[in-house]
């Protein structure tokens, strides 16, 4: 067994929620094995949270309490202040930056916040010296910040791509295996602790969008840009498309995904299709996955528990032994001023195949006057399947398009939407067979 050869590193944690129980609990478990990796002794030696009287099912009464933790982030005995509070500004941020200013470390696992505002805390953390780790911010317990920071270095990054939300997949991966509602699953993601506090940054592909513009920044060494980023969730899939996609072969995935170019940098989040014997596909639950391309080591892909108070913890200790032991790389793979500004490319440049379901009136000629948009747009149909034959009702009309543009496909989807027949907005799904 090594030797602590030091003081313990000292922390003050921010929030004592399903994460920062999870870091504390970790800490108890595991802290003779924290010991040896960094070389020195964990220790907690101040907390804060709303709710002083809330048991978190962690012992909390060796550790100082602050009802302010902004104060906790100046002033507490400790090297490390731990944010695990949330949100892209407010307190969180006011944590952070009192820390950074007071020359403390910080580690935080608020990928709202880094989005927002990363490249601002990372020239921050610069001035002082302090360093700014925010490993659990992205896919939960995956590695993937510091195997891009640091194990994939050598290479030019050219595109990284995956599953960035536990709650979505755990929701289209339920929703498709057990038939139950959007919202019984939602509130199954949330109970597990998995979801945002607001669960519509989760189910509207914001929390995704945060955690890929956060990977862009690192892959390509440009600054964070969140508003770069298309964003679509998945409030709009229904049961229905989950059938359709396994009749036509696919399993439907939230996916994020970042391409640089010559032409600048790509960064979109939006629900896909998948071929169901792709490797992505077999991607369930809560369990995230990424995918990058590096010129020198090819693909790299690394898979885990997206979510939830162990898996998180684990990345939060992760940052914290890499301060302890004396470990520092650049906050963002290089000093934040050298980070450049891409040219962020627009959705409608995308190219690639859509899968578009109708409800129409039943009604001679509907087929052939959808089909008419398509062919005033040049966008050639792959296949179509009608679902039912119902003079009284509207029918469900899935159509399949090969590879287009997206802004030939919006133009499509304004001209379907405005025939009489079409009783409500076309859903439209992209598919990637890459
Ligand atoms: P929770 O909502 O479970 O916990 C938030 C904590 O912050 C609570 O303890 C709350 O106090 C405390 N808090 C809120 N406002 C204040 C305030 N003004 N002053 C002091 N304390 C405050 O969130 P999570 O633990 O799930 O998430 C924490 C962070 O980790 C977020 O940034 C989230 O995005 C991120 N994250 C979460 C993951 C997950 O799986 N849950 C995974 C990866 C990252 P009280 O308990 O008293 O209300
Ligand atoms: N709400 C997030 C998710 C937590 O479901 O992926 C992990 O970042």
């Amino acid at each position: 067994m090594m030797m602590a050869n030091g003081e313990a590193v000292k922390l003050a944690i921010a929030g004592l929620g399903t994460v920062g129980a999870g870091v504390i609990a970790l800490i108890e478990a595991q802290g003779a094995l924290l010991t040896d990796r960094a070389g020195r002794g964990v220790q907690v030696t101040a907390v804060s949270a709303r709710d002083r009287a809330r048991d978190r099912g962690v012992d909390l009464s060796s550790f100082e309490w602050w009802d302010d933790p902004v104060a906790m982030a100046r002033e507490a005995d400790c090297d490390v202040v731990v944010e695990l509070i949330g949100g892209s500004d407010g307190v969180a941020k006011a944590v952070c930056e009192a820390a950074l200013d007071a020359g403390r470390h910080v580690v935080s696992a608020n990928k709202a916040l880094i989005a927002h505002h990363g490249t601002a805390l990372a020239e921050r953390a610069e001035r002082t010296g302090a360093a700014f780790g925010f490993e659990a911010a992205v896919a939960g317990g995956v590695p993937i910040v510091k195997a891009l920071r640091e194990g994939l270095a050598g290479n030019r990054i050219s595109r990284v791509h995956g599953i960035l939300n536990g709650t979505c997949n755990y929701i289209l991966t339920e929703m498709r295996e057990t038939g139950r509602p959007f919202e019984d699953v939602l509130a199954d993601a949330q109970a597990l602790g998995y979801a945002e506090a607001d669960p519509s940054f989760d189910v509207d592909g914001v929390d995704a969008a945060h955690k890929l513009a956060i990977l862009s920044s690192l892959a390509f060494g440009v600054a964070v840009d969140f508003a770069g980023v298309h964003v679509e969730g998945i409030r709009r899939i229904a049961p229905l498309d989950l059938e359709f996609a396994r009749e036509l072969g696919f399993k439907i995935k939230l996916l994020g995904i970042a391409e640089k170019t010559a032409e600048g940098v790509s960064q979109r989040v939006h629900p896909t299709m998948v071929p169901v014997d792709a490797p992505i596909a077999a991607i369930e639950g809560v369990t995230n996955a990424v995918e990058t391309e590096g010129d020198f080591v090819g693909s790299v892909v690394l898979q885990g528990a997206g979510a939830g108070g162990g898996p998180t913890a684990s990345a939060v200790i992760a940052d914290v032994l890499d301060v302890a032991a004396g470990r520092r790389a650049p906050i963002f793979g290089v000093p934040a001023d050298a980070l450049a500004t891409a040219q962020s490319l627009p959705m409608s440049v995308h190219e690639g195949a859509y899968y578009v379901r109708l409800r129409v009136i039943d009604r001679p000629g509907v087929i052939a006057d959808v089909t008419a948009v398509l062919r005033d747009q040049a966008v050639s149909m792959e296949s179509i399947i009608q679902r039912g034959r119902d003079p009284e009702e509207p029918v469900d009309v899935v159509m399949t398009t090969h590879d287009t543009t997206e802004a030939a496909m919006q133009q499509v989807l304004a001209g379907i939407d405005a025939l009489d027949a079409v009783v409500e907005p076309p859903t439209v799904i992209r598919i990637d067979r890459t």
